[in-house]
C-alpha cells in the first residue's frame, strides 16, 4: 500500500482561514510561503515576484508536497510583477530586494531596496487595504519605516522581522555551547537589526536560571557578538545571498499569530511611542502580537546598561529612518 499523507488523508479537514502573501519568491519569499503552507492555518497563500514564472513554478511544486505532508492550504503562484490574486490579503510578507553579498553591509541595500519596497507598498495599499505587513527587507528597520509612510496604514499594521531571528540566534549558540536542548533556552535581543542589535542577557535563561550563572561573563560576551553578526557569518559561508531557512521561520511565526489572533509575545520592529522613554521610532521591543497588529509593546525590565543600549538603537536607527521619505 503506498504512503499514506501525513495527516492521514482523512476526508475532514481542519478549518482553514484568510489569505496571506508573500511578495518575492527568492529564497526567503520561497522558505516563507512553504513554511506558510505547512502550517496549515491560512486558506489561500499567495507567492509574487517580478519575475515570470518563478512563483508560479514554486507555488506548483509545493502544492504537489500536499498529499505527502498532509496539507490542505493551497498555494498560487503570481508573476510578472502582477498582484492580481493578491486582494484582500490579511497579511502581506515583503521579502522583496536584493540580499548582502560577502563584505556589504546591511545599509548598502538601502537605496535599491527602498525603490523595490516602496513600490511594492504601493501595491499593496491599493490591492489589500486592511492587510497586516510584515517587513523583512533589508535594511530592516528602515524598510518598515519606509513600508508604512508608503502604505499610510496605521503603524501598528506595519512590522519588520528581525529580534524573532536573531533571538533564535542567541538561543541556538547558547544551546550549543552549553550543550543544552534548544527548548530548555530563552534568550531576548532588542534594539535595531544591525550594529546596535541590544542582546539582553538579563532577560535570558537556561532551565529557568538566569544566563549568567551557568555562562561565564566573557562567554555570554563572545556569544553575543557571535549573534550580532549572525547575518553576516552565513553570508561569509553561503558566498551568495543570505541566509533563509531562520529568517522564514521568523516570519511565518509573526504570520501566523497575526492570522490566530494569538496575542503571542514576540520581539519584532515596531513603532515605539513613550515605552522605555522612546518615542517616534520603529525600533525592535517585544509586542503583542494579534488579528490587527501589533496590539500592544510590552516593556519588559531591562538593566541599566541594557536600556542605555536600547535608547542608543534608537538614536541611530531615528536619524536613518527620518531620511526614508526621500528615498
Ligand atoms: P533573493 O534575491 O533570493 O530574492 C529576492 C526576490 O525579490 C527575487 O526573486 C526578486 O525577483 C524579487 N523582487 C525584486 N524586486 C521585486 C518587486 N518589485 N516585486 C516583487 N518581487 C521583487 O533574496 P532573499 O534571500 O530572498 O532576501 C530577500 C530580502 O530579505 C533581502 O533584502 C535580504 O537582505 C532580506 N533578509 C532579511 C532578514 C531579516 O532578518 N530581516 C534575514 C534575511 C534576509
Ligand atoms: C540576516 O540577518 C542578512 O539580515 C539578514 O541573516
Amino acid at each position: 500500500m503506498a504512503e499514506q499523507p501525513r495527516n492521514g488523508g482523512s476526508s475532514q479537514s481542519r478549518a482553514l482561514n484568510g489569505k496571506v502573501t508573500v511578495v518575492g519568491a527568492g529564497f526567503y519569499g520561497s522558505t516563507t510561503a512553504l513554511r506558510l503552507a505547512e502550517y496549515d492555518v491560512f486558506e489561500t497563500v499567495v507567492l509574487t515576484d517580478i519575475v515570470e514564472g518563478k512563483p508560479e513554478g514554486l507555488a506548483l511544486d509545493i502544492n504537489q508536497s500536499r498529499p505527502i505532508e498532509g496539507f490542505e492550504t493551497k498555494v498560487v503562484g503570481v508573476g510578472g510583477g502582477s498582484y492580481e490574486g493578491t486582494e484582500g490579503s490579511d497579511v502581506v510578507v515583503v521579502t522583496a530586494g536584493v540580499p548582502r553579498k560577502p563584505g556589504m553591509s546591511r545599509m548598502d541595500l538601502i537605496e535599491t531596496n527602498a525603490g523595490i519596497v516602496r513600490q511594492v507598498a504601493e501595491n499593496v495599499a491599493r490591492t489589500s487595504p486592511d492587510a497586516v505587513v510584515i517587513v523583512v527587507s533589508n535594511p530592516l528597520d528602515e524598510m518598515t519605516a519606509l513600508a508604512q509612510l508608503a502604505t499610510g496604514f496605521p503603524k501598528q499594521r506595519v512590522m519588520g522581522q528581525a529580534g524573532m531571528l536573531d533571538t533564535a540566534r542567541f538561543s541556538h549558540f547558547v544551546a550549543e555551547e552549553l550543550g543544552v536542548p534548544v527548548a530548555s533556552v530563552r534568550t531576548l535581543t532588542l534594539g535595531s537589526h544591525g550594529d546596535t542589535m541590544v542582546p539582553v542577557p538579563s532577560r535570558c535563561t537556561v532551565d529557568s536560571k538566569p544566563l549568567a550563572d551557568v555562562l561565564a561573563a566573557d562567554r555570554i560576551e563572545d556569544l553575543v557578538t557571535r549573534t550580532r553578526n549572525g547575518g553576516a557569518e552565513v553570508v561569509a559561508l553561503l558566498k551568495t545571498g543570505s541566509a533563509y531557512y531562520a529568517p522564514s521561520a521568523a516570519a511565518a511565526r509573526m504570520a501566523k499569530a497575526v492570522i490566530e489572533d494569538s496575542g503571542a509575545v514576540m520581539p519584532v520592529c515596531t513603532w515605539v511611542d513613550g515605552e522605555y522613554d522612546i518615542s517616534g521610532v520603529y525600533l525592535g521591543v517585544e509586542a503583542e502580537i494579534g488579528r490587527e497588529g501589533v496590539r500592544r509593546v510590552v516593556q519588559g525590565d531591562l538593566t541599566e546598561s541594557e536600556l542605555a543600549g536600547l535608547r542608543e538603537a534608537a538614536e541611530a536607527v531615528r536619524a536613518k529612518q527620518a531620511d526614508v521619505a526621500d528615498l
